[in-house]
């Protein structure tokens, strides 16, 4: 029989058995071998996949079953060729060891976190019941959910845990609240430089002129991701994907404070 389904954003077809199992749906016939088979009875998990926006386990469905619907699997969640926050909490928080049930784990709190983006830890626990884990164990499970979570609330989507992080975050939000005034009057030294290839602007009072032009231009609606953040004591450099009213761009700052406020701020847009 034919059946045809939409699998990780794309439509696919195959000629299978009626006894075909999705799971071997999406190993044998499309390669998709991110999908585990750990006992094909239905206990352990690692076949979990979405079905329609539901964690399902892909040893108990029927490939006939999926006809017209719509999977996402393992190899369907990473976000523009990135790791997403979920999949990061896993290597930050040291949530796999030999990665077998991973894939089914990610699927089922990936459905945890679609309906309930604060989840408590009871909550993932009992998300985690149906997929067996026989070497990480599940504290550091819980851990990596902690860290999506935290990541995802975050302004500027990273996990603010130093100085530098903080006033950076001070900054963006800011400028997502579209207040100029106070972010030159916290964030800036009278005496700051603000600086790029086309112009230079010198001292608060031009500083304020400077971010009420561009505030009335610019509408920053997020940060999409921090995608290189460094710091020592006094120097900030940084390059983030951001979404404004002119679309996606990328940014990149180098910032020196002198007593936690910018002196000199170089800006640019790739
Ligand atoms: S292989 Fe499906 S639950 Fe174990
Ligand atoms: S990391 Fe090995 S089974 Fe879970």
């Amino acid at each position: 029989m034919q059946v045809s389904v939409t699998v990780n954003n794309r439509l696919r077809s195959a000629d299978v058995e009626p006894r075909t199992l999705l799971v071997d749906l999406l190993r044998d016939e499309f390669e998709l071998t991110g999908t585990k088979v750990g006992c094909d009875t239905g206990e352990c998990g690692a076949c979990t996949v979405l079905l329609d926006g539901q964690s399902v386990k892909s040893c108990l469905t029927l490939a006939a079953q999926v006809d017209g619907a719509e999977v996402v699997t393992i190899e369907g969640v990473a976000e523009d060729g990135r790791l997403n926050e979920l999949q990061e909490g896993f290597v930050e928080s040291h949530g796999v060891q030999c990665g077998f049930c991973t894939p089914g784990m990610i699927m089922a709190l990936t459905d945890l976190l679609q309906h309930e983006p604060n989840p408590s830890e009871e909550q993932i626990r009992a998300a985690l019941e149906g997929t067996l884990c026989r070497c990480t164990g599940y504290q550091n499970v819980v851990k990596a959910v902690q860290y999506a979570v935290q990541k995802a609330n975050s302004p500027v989507r990273m996990i603010v845990d130093t100085p530098g992080k903080r006033f950076y975050q001070r900054q963006v939000e800011y400028l997502v609240a579209g207040d100029p005034d106070a972010l030159v009057d916290d964030n800036y030294h009278d005496d700051a430089v603000l600086t790029a290839f086309e112009f230079k602007v010198e001292g608060k009072e031009a500083l304020r002129k400077h971010f009420r032009n561009y505030l009335r231009w610019v509408n920053i609606k997020r940060v999409i991701s921090t995608d290189n953040f460094a710091e020592t004591g006094n120097t900030i450099l940084f390059e983030a994907t951001v979404e404004s009213n002119h679309g996606v761009v990328q940014v990149y700052d180098a910032m020196v404070l002198r007593d936690g406020k910018i002196a000199y701020h170089f800006t640019g847009v790739k």
